[in-house]
């Protein structure tokens, strides 16, 4: 089993890949970063001692994925992961990144015939509609009511069937995209694919800054 996980130097990309390593020591894991996130570097020398390759690459370059052989599974964890990004007026890079960069990741896949796990987020869905919820106080926390003004929200949480139309920030909207574009390919050129919408995941090794990973970054603080 040979898996590529883009991002692997990242926060997620790094744990999926020495957890991998350790689980299954026969299985060939590459990491390719392209070490934008300030502290991914530092990740680096833990893939080498756990035996995961490191690829300094990146996905806006096709030519990039040349370096990787023929993977069974890709792990598309690689993103400009800010809710923040490109809200000033400059969205290229995260577009370039979450949006065409998974697209390159995608075809990799699909010219190696592999799975394809995507890492979304439950950004995608829209910040006015998250706004109307209903929610109770309780003693340590609020938590969601059963009752509430639109479908897919329960007090167990918010599920797939949620409205989507409204605004979402850009970071949402280039996951979202990439979930469109990535069930096409499943349906029409038959990739084998899972969209897992992760919501702040946080651990060891977590850069946390202000805008991304801020619960590590708290308690640092
Ligand atoms: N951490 C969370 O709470 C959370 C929640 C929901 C979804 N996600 C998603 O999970 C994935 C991993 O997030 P994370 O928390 O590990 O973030 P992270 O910033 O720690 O990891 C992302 C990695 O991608 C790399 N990267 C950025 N642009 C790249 C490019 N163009 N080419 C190659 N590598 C590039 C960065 O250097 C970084 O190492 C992301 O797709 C993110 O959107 C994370």
């Amino acid at each position: 089993m040979k898996i590529l996980i883009t991002g692997g130097a990242g926060f997620v990309g790094s744990s999926l890949a020495i957890s991998l390593k350790m689980n299954y020591p026969h299985y060939e894991v590459f990491a390719l970063d392209n070490l934008k996130r300030r502290g991914s570097e530092l990740n680096i020398s833990r893939l080498k001692k756990h035996g995961v390759e490191f690829v300094h690459g990146d996905i806006r370059n096709k030519e990039d994925f040349d370096a990787i052989p023929a993977v069974d599974t890709v792990i598309e964890a690689s993103a400009e992961p800010s809710v923040l990004a490109g809200l000033d007026g400059t969205p290229d890079y995260l577009i370039n990144t979450n949006l065409v960069g998974t697209v390159n990741c995608l075809n990799y896949a699909l010219k190696h015939k592999a799975g394809f796990i995507f890492l979304s987020t439950s950004r995608v869905y829209p910040i006015k509609t998250i706004e109307t919820l209903n929610f109770v106080e309780e003693e340590t926390r609020f938590a969601l009511s059963d009752e509430q003004p639109v479908p897919g929200v329960s007090s167990k949480g918010i599920a797939e069937d949620f409205p989507l139309n409204g605004a979402r920030s850009l970071y949402g909207t280039t996951k979202l995209a990439s979930e469109l574009i990535i069930q096409e390919y499943n349906e029409f050129y038959n990739l084998k694919t899972v969209i897992n919408r992760c919501g702040v995941i946080t651990g060891p090794w977590q850069m946390g800054k202000v805008d991304q990973g801020v619960m590590v970054l708290w308690i640092a603080k």
